[in-house]
């Protein structure tokens, strides 16, 4: 179970905050719900990851993230797991993506988070805070 909390889990960019929010959300109810709800959540998560990702991948070429090949690696990655089961899922077989999401998926969002996420939310305060001095108008980013 993933709890959130402001005070240790926001990175301070609105937006990805809100994204990791709902990530949280969704996990928490994958790892509680029963048999018959699972496989419509775990779509969910699934599509949830895509636009997560995708659009963390945005904000990093936007900004010119230096380690966005690094981060997006490990975004493939994940993403490669859930597809995988995913599938299992379909066929009705749901051990391994219970296990997957209570153990896996909510091991690495903690460490993703404190990580690659953490760093690219600072990359993007010092960005928008360049352009504020810059130009003397409102932040891009953020
Ligand atoms: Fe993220
Ligand atoms: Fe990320």
């Amino acid at each position: 179970m993933l709890t959130w909390n402001d005070k240790t889990h926001a990175l301070g960019i609105a937006e990805m905050d809100a994204t990791h929010r709902e990530f949280t959300a969704l996990t928490n109810l994958l790892a509680e719900c029963d048999d018959t709800d699972f496989a419509a959540l775990f779509e969910k998560l699934l599509e949830h990851c895509r636009l997560h990702f995708t659009n963390e991948g945005r904000l990093m070429r936007i900004s010119r993230f230096p380690a966005l090949n690094e981060h997006e690696s490990e975004h493939h990655r994940i993403y490669g797991d859930l597809v995988q089961m995913h599938r299992a899922v379909q066929r009705g077989r749901l051990m391994l993506p219970r296990a997957f999401v209570k153990q896996g998926l909510e091991s690495w969002f903690s460490q993703h988070l404190s990580s690659m996420d953490a760093a690219l939310a600072a990359h993007l305060k010092r960005v928008g805070q360049a352009r504020v001095e810059m130009t003397g108008g409102l932040p891009v980013l953020g």
